[in-house]
């Protein structure tokens, strides 16, 4: 009997959107749907893909399409499509391009699939998500961000630099907004089941703050071209796997808060547990008072750049 796979459509089928696909079937988690404003981009790599499977013999299939028609009862909805940094800029200078891009694909996808769960990733990604959640009339729970998977992946990388301990020794968190006003929580971090705050002095603990902090703006500056999409198409992936297999796994999610951490009606990168309903529950973490103060600023930030798109 053919095996039948859940459905995911991926819109936008650039560096982090082919890749994340390239995930996805490797790893057969879903039927994936590539999709793109440059159509031929979407079926000339779900076609490359599709002869990749000759020989890594996936189950899943990819298609390759520029109409929604395709993506039509999804379980899953990516959206990467937009316009990524360049050397120089922050995330939050692509807001006026990229608002318009989401804006328009989530209005195409939805009416094909309105019972599926959204996982934005189009910088900047906790403006954007809000702005989504602002838009339609879809339950709070299915309207997820990826973020903080991916800065969480960065501080494991700087701790595993500094402490030369395995990244599969390490336990670590980053909260708080995609962006500048990101929170690792050291206070929560263990490296080899130590505390990191016992295993690292201030001088090593600030390295890795900063190495955590700018990643994003390291690969950016080396690539020139282009922002990061190994690490973020990975990122996805364990949100995906979490979400598609009912889980329950607890990851760093943009996920709308009511009242967890002292904050209300924002979405922001905070520990969710993630599973078929998108979002399954917030946790509240014994996280220290300075670290609370700099995620209730992170919230403070994205509120106001959410202010600026409304105007
Ligand atoms: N949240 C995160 O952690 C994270 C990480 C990495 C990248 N990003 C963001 O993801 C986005 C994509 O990055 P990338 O490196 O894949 O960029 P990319 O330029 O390689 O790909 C973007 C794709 O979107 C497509 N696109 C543009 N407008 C579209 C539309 N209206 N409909 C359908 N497709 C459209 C483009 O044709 C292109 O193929 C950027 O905004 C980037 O900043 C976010």
């Amino acid at each position: 009997m053919t095996k039948t796979y859940p459905k995911v459509t991926i819109i936008g089928a650039g560096n982090v959107g082919a890749t994340t696909a390239e995930l996805l079937l490797l790893r057969n988690l879903a039927d994936v749907v590539l999709i793109d404003v440059a159509e031929g981009i979407a079926r000339g790599k779900a076609l490359d893909l599709m002869h990749m499977r000759s020989y890594e013999h996936f189950g899943p299939s990819v298609i390759g399409t520029g109409d929604y028609q395709d993506t039509a009862g999804s379980d899953l909805v990516i959206i990467t499509a937009g316009v990524p940094r360049k050397p120089g800029m922050t995330r939050e200078d692509l807001i006026d391009i990229n608002a318009g891009i989401v804006r328009a694909v989530l209005e195409a996808a939805l009416p094909a699939s309105p019972e599926a769960c959204y996982l934005f990733v189009t910088n900047p990604l906790d403006v954007l998500t809000n702005m989504a959640i602002d838009l339609v009339d879809v339950p709070t729970n299915r309207l997820i961000g990826m973020g903080g998977v991916l800065d969480t992946a960065r501080f494991i990388y700087a701790i595993a630099q500094e402490t030369g301990a395995d990244p599969t020794e390490i336990e670590a968190l980053v909260v708080g907004a995609h962006g500048e006003a990101m929170v690792p929580l050291p206070s929560l971090s263990t490296v080899r089941g130590e505390p990191l705050l016992e295993v690292v002095d201030a001088e090593a603990l600030d390295r890795i703050i900063q190495a955590t902090v700018q990643g994003g703006a390291a690969v950016v500056q080396l690539l020139e071209t282009g922002s990061a999409f190994y690490a973020p198409a990975s990122s996805i992936a364990l949100m995906v796997e979490a979400i598609l297999g009912d889980t329950g796994a607890l990851l760093s999610s943009c996920a709308r808060l009511k009242g967890e951490y002292g904050i209300s009606d924002i979405s922001l990168c905070v520990p969710a547990h993630l599973g078929r309903v998108g979002i399954q529950s917030i946790e509240e973490l014994p996280i220290s008072p300075a670290e609370l103060q700099q995620l209730q600023d992170s919230a403070a930030s994205v509120k106001a750049q959410l202010e600026n798109i409304k105007h």
